[in-house]
């Protein structure tokens, strides 16, 4: 099981989009794949059509122990999800002790997915680490600006201390590029740097600005639901090729 944390504590740079649509090709690719919320602002249960309210039980329950895997576990048409809820935030004021190994505990015996994306909340806070503490890959969405650039390396030290206390195995797989114009030059820029600073990390597709892949959410629907033939679906699509071929060739 290919278990990935799609992770960076800056704030609307793609991960959620990145989660719901890498999650819809490997589907399409006939991969078994498990969808993790673990963001309170549950974005990826939005984007899946799923909205909480209706929810009796979140993920929250089940890192508390309240509830099974099974209880939680949603098939959104192939592809398999453990939703959020707003209320997930109050982890931080659980009085539970070594709160970081929560979601590694309640997943242990989970062996039967492919692939296992977990959409991480914009911090390194508790959440976040219980994503990092069971995952062994990263993927960082890299918004290609200037700024989101360098406060990637907050996140390379967070990731090294999440290595040395509670994760040894985990490891930054992948960047992503997300939501570039050609007509930008500072996208151009940002992509060159990283591949110099950071050679082989970057995958080579880059995700383009696309209206569709903003518009999806609205609609409950993966990118391949709402729009096939958008850029938004062929670059995920590659992208996901893309991270099957990488791990394979290993
Ligand atoms: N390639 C793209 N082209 C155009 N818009 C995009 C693209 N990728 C994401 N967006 C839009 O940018 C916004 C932020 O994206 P997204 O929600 O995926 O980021 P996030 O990192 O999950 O945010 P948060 O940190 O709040 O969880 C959303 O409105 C989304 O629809
Ligand atoms: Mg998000």
């Amino acid at each position: 099981m290919r278990i990935i944390a799609i992770s960076n504590n800056k704030g609307g740079v793609g991960k959620t989009t990145s989660t719901v649509n890498i999650a819809a090709s490997l589907s399409i690719l006939n991969k078994k794949v498990l969808v993790i919320d673990i963001d309170h602002q549950a974005q990826a249960t939005y984007h899946l059509g799923i909205n909480p309210k209706d929810l009796q039980y979140s993920i929250f329950e089940l890192l508390k122990g309240e509830i099974t895997y099974n209880d939680l576990l949603i098939d959104r048409n192939g592809i398999y999800l453990l939703p959020a809820k707003p209320d997930l935030k109050d982890l931080d004021f659980l009085p539970f002790p070594a709160k970081e190994f929560l979601l590694r505990d309640a997943m242990e015996k989970i062996n039967d997915f492919d692939y296992v994306l977990i959409d991480c909340p914009p911090s390194l806070g508790i959440l976040t680490l219980n994503a990092l503490t069971y995952a062994k890959e990263i993927f960082i969405p890299l918004q290609l600006q200037f700024l989101p650039f360098h406060g990637m390396y907050n996140l390379f030290e967070g990731v090294q201390m999440v290595k040395q206390r509670l994760n040894k195995s985990l490891e930054i797989t992948g960047i992503i590029g997300t939501m570039y114009s050609s007509t930008k030059t500072i996208n151009k820029e940002v992509l060159d740097e990283t591949e110099s600073r950071l050679p082989g990390k970057l995958f080579n597709t880059i995700i383009r600005e696309n209206v569709s892949l903003q518009e999806a959410p609205s609609w409950g629907k993966t990118i391949f639901e709402y729009k096939s033939d958008s850029n938004g679906a062929v670059d995920y699509m590659n992208l996901t090729k893309e991270i099957i071929a990488r791990y394979e060739n290993q």
